[in-house]
C-alpha cells in the first residue's frame, strides 16, 4: 500500500493483453496491480503480469475459499476481497500472504481487527459516503489505514490522499477501455504522481 498511491483494478477479458499492459503500468510507475477475479482469463493474467519486472501482482474480487486457493496456484503476491468474511478471513490470515479485505462498516472494522488485520479496502468508497464517512469511520479506529476503492478519480483521488490514515487509492480509471498501451502508461504516470 505504501509503494504507489494508486492500485489499479483491472479487469482482464483477454489473458494475451495482460503483460504488454502490465509493462504500460510498471513503466508509467504503478507496480503493484490488481487482477479481478472477475473473468476467465484472469489467472493466466496474473501469470503472465509476474513474468514483467518490477510488478507486483494480487487478485482482487476474492470472495470465496475456493477464489483463494486457485490464486495462491496462480502465485498471486497479495489478495483483494470486496467484504469479510470470517471463512475467508481465516484462511488468508492463516496463509500468511498480504490481504486487504473490503469494508464499510464499523461492525465490518471490528471483525477484521479481531482477525489481526489492520489494512483494510474502504468499499464502495464514494457510494458508501465518501471521504466524510471514512473520516467518521476511522476516528475510533487509530490502528486502521486503508485503500478506498469505488468511484475514485484523479480528480478525486488527492482529496482521498491527504486524509492520513490513507496510504493509497484503488481504481479503474487508468485502464479505460479501448485504450492504448501509450495512453496507460500516461494515465499511470499522472496516478502515480499523485502526492501522499
Ligand atoms: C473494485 O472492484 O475495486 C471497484 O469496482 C473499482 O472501482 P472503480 O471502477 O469505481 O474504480
Amino acid at each position: 500500500m505504501r509503494t504507489s498511491p494508486v492500485i489499479p483494478v483491472l479487469v482482464i477479458e483477454d489473458a494475451a493483453t495482460a503483460r504488454p499492459l502490465a509493462e504500460a503500468l510498471v513503466k508509467g510507475g504503478l507496480r503493484v496491480l490488481e487482477v479481478t477475479m472477475r473473468t476467465s482469463a484472469a489467472l493466466d493474467a496474473i501469470r503472465e503480469m509476474k513474468q514483467v519486472p518490477g510488478a507486483i501482482v494480487g487478485a482482487g474480487t476474492v470472495v470465496n475459499t475456493d477464489q483463494f486457493e486457485q490464486v495462491m496456484k496462480a502465485d498471486a503476491e497479495f489478495i483483494v476481497s470486496p467484504g469479510l468474511t470470517e471463512r475467508l478471513g481465516d484462511a488468508i490470515t492463516g496463509s500468511g500472504v498480504p490481504f486487504l479485505p473490503g469494508i464499510a462498516t464499523a461492525g465490518d472494522l471490528m471483525r477484521g481487527l479481531d482477525m489481526g488485520l489492520t489494512h483494510f479496502k474502504f468499499f464502495p468508497a464514494e457510494t458508501s459516503g465518501g471521504l466524510k464517512a471514512l473520516k467518521a469511520l476511522a476516528a475510533p479506529f487509530y490502528q486502521a489505514k486503508f485503500c478506498p476503492t469505488g468511484g475514485i478519480t484523479l480528480a478525486s483521488a488527492p482529496e482521498w490522499l491527504a486524509f492520513g490514515p490513507v496510504l493509497c487509492v484503488g481504481g479503474s480509471w487508468i485502464t479505460p477501455k479501448g485504450a492504448s498501451m501509450e495512453q496507460v502508461e500516461a494515465l499511470a504516470r499522472e496516478a502515480a504522481a499523485l502526492a501522499r
